[in-house]
């Protein structure tokens, strides 16, 4: 059976929306019969509902890179296909995307992709080395490098991501679908160091030396993940993350005279599409009120910071979205649900909460763990 078929077939709760629009939500997760989908319709579902800051009738969990290596069909699937091939074939996309939504029931899937590859389509060359990320062969270090290897991004580049989408929102039924993009910084990060860095030396050195060409990058990366955003909600994604991963190595001074406008211009470009947009970085608890300002509706933490203390730098006026330690999914089953209940405590105070881990999913994670935690999560009483 399809997850499609499957949220289909959910039976509501004496014939109330599961949307969270129901006046009296009280007990609800109680009433809910224990098999029934929690996604609710792609339009009202808790997780959206949760992004707006509206109502709830259970706290939607999703987890970043829920898609991956941690999946054994995945590794099955993906063998023998180099991953940015198969970021192109939407047959394997779909069928990747769907494979946590099925095997966890979580409230929302992420697009199958990479951040790298819109850069792809517009032909840099790069590759996705195995256990190391993206690799750059000609890195970007003037403005020429930029005018020479940087073209504007049109949806005709990406023919695979309209075909995809469309592929899953059919198949996805009533769960919403995240698109995604890397942010400026983020990206410009890989091009100038030539792969993944511990320090952004390089990166940071351009940015304080050549103003000029770190306006031409970060200013073509903007307008390159803005493309790549809306192609993906025209196709039918029906929120977005903007991920700057490696912004939280900048102090907030830096990040706001360097970064934030470029992250701001691409979260405005995507406004008028009416879907709410999430922005996440790791390491970021000093930038979080920043990242929220420069245009999220949704603020992504990680786990370093207590998600009580995001929420006070982040304010009322967003919801959040985090934050449980990845490693925790190791921790005993016990210790595992005294923290995410933890998050879930805390998260009662925001506008709106999206249980997520603080970062990705580890390769080496238990998927019977995972699935535990969205059962875990499931379950908490909303208020
Ligand atoms: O479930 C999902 O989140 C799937 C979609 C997804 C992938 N990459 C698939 C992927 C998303 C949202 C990304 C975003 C991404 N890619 C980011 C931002 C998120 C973050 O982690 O902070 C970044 C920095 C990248 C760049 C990148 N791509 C890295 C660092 C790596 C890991 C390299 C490795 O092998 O450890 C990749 C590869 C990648 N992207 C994999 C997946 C499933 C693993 C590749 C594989 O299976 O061979």
């Amino acid at each position: 059976m399809s997850a499609a078929e499957k949220k289909d077939e959910a039976p509501t709760t004496s014939g109330t929306p599961k949307d969270g629009t129901k006046d009296d939500t009280k007990g609800t997760s109680k009433d809910r019969p224990k098999d029934a989908p929690k996604g609710g319709s792609a339009t009202t579902s808790a997780f959206l509902a949760a992004c707006r800051g509206e109502k709830v009738d259970h706290v939607p969990v999703w987890f970043m890179r829920q898609a991956g290596r941690s999946l054994p069909e995945y590794r099955k699937l993906r063998e023998g296909v180099p991953m940015l091939e198969s970021c192109t074939r939407p047959e394997m996309v779909v069928e990747i995307t769907m494979q946590p939504v099925r095997r966890y029931g979580v409230d929302a899937a992420i697009f199958y992709s990479d951040i790298v590859v819109p850069l792809k389509a517009i032909g840099v060359d790069l590759d996705i080395v195995p256990g190391t990320g993206p690799v750059v062969a000609k890195p970007i270090r003037t403005v020429k490098d930029v005018e020479q290897q940087l073209r504007e991004l049109t949806p005709a580049d990406v023919p695979y991501v309209t075909e995809s989408v469309r592929g899953l929102v059919s198949e996805l039924g009533t769960t919403p679908l995240i698109g995604f993009a890397g942010a400026p910084f983020t990206l410009a990060s890989y091009l100038i160091e030539g792969g993944p860095s511990r320090d952004h030396r390089l990166t940071k050195e351009l940015m304080y030396r050549d103003p000029a060409t770190w306006d031409a990058l970060l200013g073509r990366l903007a307008t390159i993940a803005a493309t790549f955003l809306r192609v993906q909600v025209q196709a039918g994604a029906k929120a977005v993350q903007l991920f700057d991963s490696w912004a939280g190595s900048l102090s907030r001074e830096d990040y706001v005279k360097y970064v934030k406008p470029y992250a701001k211009r691409v979260l405005d470009a995507v406004a008028d599409l009416d879907v709410p947009r999430i922005h996440f970085g790791v390491g970021t608890g000093e930038l979080l009120g920043e990242m929220g300002d420069a245009g999220a509706d949704v603020v992504g933490v990680d786990w370093r910071v207590s998600l009580s203390d995001a929420l006070a730098r982040v304010g009322s006026g967003r919801s959040v979205q985090g934050n449980l330690d990845p490693t925790v999914l190791f921790a005993p089953d016990e210790v595992m649900r005294a923290k995410a209940t933890a998050v879930l405590d805390a998260g009662r105070s925001a506008r709106g909460h999206v249980f997520n881990l603080g970062h990705g999913v580890l390769p080496a994670t238990d998927p019977d763990a995972l699935k535990r935690l969205v059962d875990h999560v499931h379950a908490y009483e909303v208020r």
